[in-house]
C-alpha cells in the first residue's frame, strides 16, 4: 500500500467488520464444472488480479478483466480523489466490454478493490450490465486496512435476484501471501465436478 492512502486505511479499519472471516458460518456449497466458472475482476494495482488469478487456478474457470472505457490516472492521488466523486455519486463507467457467452456461467465470482468503502465503480456497472438470475455469485474484495466495509451490502443489493454466496475480504498488501486462504475460499463455497 502506498504511503498516502495510510490515512485512508486507517480510517477504513476503523469500520472494519470483524464478520469477513465468517469463522463459525456455514457456508452452502455449489457443485460446478470449470467451463460453467467466471472469475470477473477489476484491479487498479494488481492486488485483485492476483486474487482473481488464485482463484482462476484453483477453479479452472475463466478470468474476465472488468475494465472501463476511460482508464484510472496514473497518480495515485488523482485516482483517490476521482474515485472519492464517483464512489459517493453511484457512478457507473462505461466499459471496455461485456461477457459475450454469459449464459454458459452459473458460478461468477467477482472481484473488486475497496475504494472509499465499496466496490470500485466499474464493477458497478460490471453488475448492471446483466441479469444474474438462475446464477450463483460470489463476492471478493482486497483492502488497504478498511476491510470488506460496505462491499458486501452493495455487492448483495446490486444482484439481489442471484443465489449469493457469502463474500470475502483479503488484505491487499499481504495477497502475495494468501494462497492458501484463497484456496479455502474457494473450497469453502464450491465443489468442482470434473
Ligand atoms: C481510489 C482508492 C480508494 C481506496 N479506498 C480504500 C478504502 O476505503 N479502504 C481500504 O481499506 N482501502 C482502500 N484503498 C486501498 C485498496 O483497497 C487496496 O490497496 C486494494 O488491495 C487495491 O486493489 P488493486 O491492487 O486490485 O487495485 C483504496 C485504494 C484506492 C486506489
Amino acid at each position: 500500500m502506498k504511503p498516502k492512502l495510510m490515512s485512508l486505511a486507517a480510517a477504513g479499519a476503523m469500520f472494519t467488520s470483524f464478520g469477513c472471516t465468517a469463522a463459525a458460518e456455514k457456508i452452502e456449497k455449489v457443485n460446478v464444472t470449470p467451463e460453467k466458472v467466471l472469475i470477473a475482476y477489476f484491479s487498479y494495482s494488481g492486488n485483485t488480479r492476483y486474487a482473481a488469478e488464485q482463484i482462476q487456478k484453483n477453479t479452472g474457470g475463466t478470468l474476465f478483466e472488468i475494465k472501463p472505457v476511460k482508464d484510472y490516472p496514473a497518480k495515485y492521488d488523482d485516482c483517490v480523489a476521482q474515485a472519492k466523486k464517483e464512489c459517493n455519486g453511484g457512478f457507473k463507467p462505461e466499459l471496455v466490454s461485456t461477457v459475450k457467452n454469459m449464459d454458459q456461467y452459473e458460478v461468477i465470482f467477482v472481484g473488486t478493490p475497496n475504494w472509499w468503502y465499496t466496490m470500485a465503480p466499474p464493477v458497478l456497472s460490471f453488475l448492471s450490465n446483466y441479469d444474474f438470475s438462475g446464477k450463483t455469485v460470489i463476492l471478493f474484495v482486497t483492502h488497504g486496512g478498511g476491510g470488506m466495509a460496505n462491499c458486501e451490502n452493495d455487492f448483495n443489493k446490486a444482484c439481489s435476484n442471484a443465489k449469493i454466496l457469502k463474500a470475502q475480504a483479503f488484505s491487499g498488501s499481504n495477497i502475495k501471501k494468501a494462497d492458501s486462504e484463497l484456496k479455502k475460499f474457494v473450497n469453502d463455497r464450491i465443489i468442482i465436478k470434473q
